[in-house]
């Protein structure tokens, strides 16, 4: 049996104090709580904001297909070692990444990863016509553009991007096009 006196209980029959330590405690607790709901909105909203953002600049390139900047200078070949009409072949930008270097009849330098693009047979140039060719089911590439011409592929290579520095040739770059 209780000693409480019935004038220190509250409506529902607890103590009064207790009812107002209980009633602060859970005004605090419910700021705090909404309080940390908030703050946890913000903070989320905020980082996925952040990660949005980030992606822009990568969502950009990746639309208006500029090239990769990542990657530094590989030399690939003395100029004077590659008359027009031939190739070589180089890995770029990485050691898996197997890819080609032309000197056209017409003196132009163009390059591209060379795996091809339907089953990654690696292809070839070919000077007569000019052309990259995929010996594995007669895929034919434009050596200009590294569109597909010919044969099963639909995509084009990827092109690396050369630049000639004090008689060498270097890649400098690789782009993913659409189209
Ligand atoms: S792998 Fe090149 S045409 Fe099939």
């Amino acid at each position: 049996m209780s000693n409480d006196c019935p004038k220190e209980r509250g409506r529902h029959g607890k103590k009064s104090k207790s009812d107002m330590v209980n009633l602060t405690g859970n005004i605090e607790q419910k700021d705090d709580m909404t309080l940390n709901r908030r703050a946890f909105l913000k903070t989320a909203a905020g980082a996925s904001m952040a990660l949005g953002l980030a992606t822009v600049p990568f969502s950009l390139r990746a639309m208006v297909g500029l090239a990769e900047d990542d990657t530094e200078h590989v030399e690939i070949v003395q100029l004077d070692q590659l008359p027009r009409g031939e190739s070589v072949t180089f890995n770029y930008p990485t050691e898996n990444d197997p890819s080609i270097l032309v000197h056209t009849n017409d003196g132009e330098l163009v390059a591209y990863n060379s795996a091809c693009t339907h089953l990654m047979c690696p292809v070839f140039y070919e000077k007569e016509s000019e052309t990259l060719l995929c010996p594995c089911h007669k895929g034919y590439f434009d050596l200009k553009s590294g569109h597909p011409i010919a044969g099963p592929p639909q995509r084009e290579l990827p092109l690396i991007e050369v630049e000639v520095i004090n008689g060498t040739v270097y890649a400098t770059g690789r782009q993913y096009r659409h189209g």
